[in-house]
């Protein structure tokens, strides 16, 4: 493993005048002009704003306009990055933490080969800024060599604090940080989808996981395949079977120390390259397919962040890892193999591994009696029919999942509730035995995936499953604070329910 990405080094200033290569600026649209985020010294605002508009600025979300900095206008930066907001929010309502985040984001990429900036989107959001700029900023270089013509990325970020006393000040450097800390995990599992499927296998994967959360203070265990067959883990042996690297089942614990602290089980699907088995895929876009440990790479990210932010709520993340790949001693069309637990299973389509490898490992986290499970895995094509490739599908037990999307939406991540329509349960009876792992036909897939899960989730534990196939990879162009590539969906919203239940229960 090469260093993995460190972000731009964050500092609070309160003084525009420091010299500086760059000033971020927020930019409002308007009806009749562009105007200026509030925090932007009055004697710049008339002179940037014109000179923003002379090159074409709107103020519209996802807009980047430099210009040299005006003369007079008294500030310490050479030039002025004009950002979008979009239209400014009515009756002073505050600007949304996502509308901040995304902005940020945008300027940490335009801001490739800049050594040091300073902004004043941290008057607007503080966290939202520094996630929004790390995150833009990131880059995964590891097999780049060094002599190519890559720029450095954004250096260092001076954030325009509010004025106030030591009190304040203490506040701020400790928002920053955990801001620092959420932005490095969701980087972390942006690091383990983009590294090549040839580099991470299960072995390597679980490897990389164990020093990981070794390293933040987890309690880690690592089950090799002889361990899982001998321990009826028939699921991830079943899918794994076909490759020269064998499976993995990887468990992280977090413990909080906290009197009657909650307990949430993480589990997540880390199919290190997904072929479809003998059941094989077409080739076109297969090389997508290095993103189908996007979940578990989710998982471990936030079970080591729980650690870091010191969270007061259990965590245990249980991580099955395999490769799906055709072979001789690959499962077939038409095998029973029996989950974990005991449920036996005809495998129609050995594509539909995911469920297969997850089934398992939500057996084992129910063992031990979690409050909440939250199972995410790129699943089903099917979620990108229904919801296209940002917004993740939410299922499970109706108040938890509902809970679960909302505090997701919070996050800019957006994940939207789901159903388990009650006939699709009977698609899943097989000819031989307990289940089949595919319905019959092709309607509502992403839900039937959902509706095989469920059937393996203990009875009282409260649920929620997200389907991320789509928003864990951008295939298209980079956007906001998200690059091409892996995303890091959904770690923050998984770190959104694990705060949310460690403050109401
Ligand atoms: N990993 C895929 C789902 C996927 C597809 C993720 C596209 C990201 C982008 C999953 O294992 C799979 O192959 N699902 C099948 C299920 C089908 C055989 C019932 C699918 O969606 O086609
Ligand atoms: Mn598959
Ligand atoms: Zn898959």
């Amino acid at each position: 493993m090469s260093t993995p990405f460190a972000g731009p080094e964050f500092s609070l200033t309160d003084d525009l005048t420091a010299t500086t290569e760059v000033l971020v600026v927020g930019v409002f649209s308007g009806e009749d002009g562009i105007a200026l985020d509030d925090a932007v010294p009055e004697a710049a605002r008339g002179p940037v704003a014109d000179a923003l508009v002379l090159v074409g600025a709107t103020g519209k979300a996802g807009d980047a306009v430099r210009v040299p900095s005006p003369a007079g206008s008294g500030l310490g930066a050479a030039s002025v990055l004009g950002v979008g907001l979009g239209p400014a929010p009515s009756d002073g309502a505050p600007v949304p933490a996502e509308t901040v985040r995304r902005a940020a984001g945008v300027a940490g990429r335009a801001l490739e080969g800049v050594a040091a900036a300073a902004t004043t989107l941290s008057r607007l959001d503080l966290a939202a800024t520094v996630e929004g700029a790390y995150l833009g900023a990131y880059r995964f270089a590891e097999f780049r060599n060094t002599s190519a013509p890559t720029k450095a990325p954004l250096g260092t970020l001076a954030l325009l604090a509010r004025p106030g006393g030591e009190a304040l000040a203490a506040e701020a450097r400790g928002t920053v940080e955990q801001a620092r800390l959420t932005a490095a995990a969701v980087a972390l599992a942006r690091d383990f989808v983009n590294t090549p499927p040839n580099v991470l296998s299960p072995g390597e994967f679980a490897d990389r996981a164990q020093r990981l959360g070794t390293d933040a203070g987890l309690q880690v265990e690592v089950f090799d395949e002889e361990y899982l067959a001998a321990n009826g883990y028939g699921g991830v042996v079943g899918v794994g079977q076909g490759s020269s690297r064998p499976p993995r089942l990887v468990r992280l614990k977090h413990v909080a120390g906290v009197e009657g602290a909650k307990h949430v089980a993480l589990v997540g699907k880390g199919i290190t390259f997904d072929t479809g088995g003998i059941s094989i895929k077409p080739a076109a876009g297969m090389e997508n397919m290095t993103s189908d440990m996007g979940g578990a790479a989710a998982v471990i990210a936030t079970v080591i962040l729980a650690a870091q932010l010191g969270l007061g709520v259990d965590v245990t993340a249980t991580v099955p890892m395999a490769e799906n790949m055709p072979s001789d001693t690959a499962q077939r069309p038409g095998d029973v193999l029996t989950q974990y637990g005991g449920t036996t299973v005809e495998v129609i389509n050995t594509d539909a591994e995911g469920r297969l490898i997850l089934a398992d490992a939500i057996v084992r986290a129910c063992e031990d009696d979690p409050d909440y499970l939250i199972d995410t895995a790129t699943l089903t094509g099917a979620q990108m029919v229904a919801l296209g490739n940002r917004t993740p599908g939410v299922m499970g037990t109706e108040e938890f999942r509902d809970r679960v999307a909302e505090l997701s939406r919070g996050t800019g991540e957006n994940g939207w509730a789901m159903p388990f329509p009650e006939e699709l349960r009977a698609d899943l009876n097989s000819r031989v035995a307990d289940l089949a792992n595919v319905s019959p036909h092709r309607w509502g897939g992403m839900l039937v995936a959902g509706v095989y899960l469920k059937e393996f989730v203990a009875e009282g534990v409260q649920w929620a499953h997200i389907d991320v196939a789509g928003p864990a990879f951008n295939t298209s162009g980079p956007w906001g604070y998200t690059g091409k590539g892996g995303t890091g969906v959904p770690v923050r919203t998984m770190l959104a329910v694990l705060r949310d239940v460690a403050q109401r229960g």
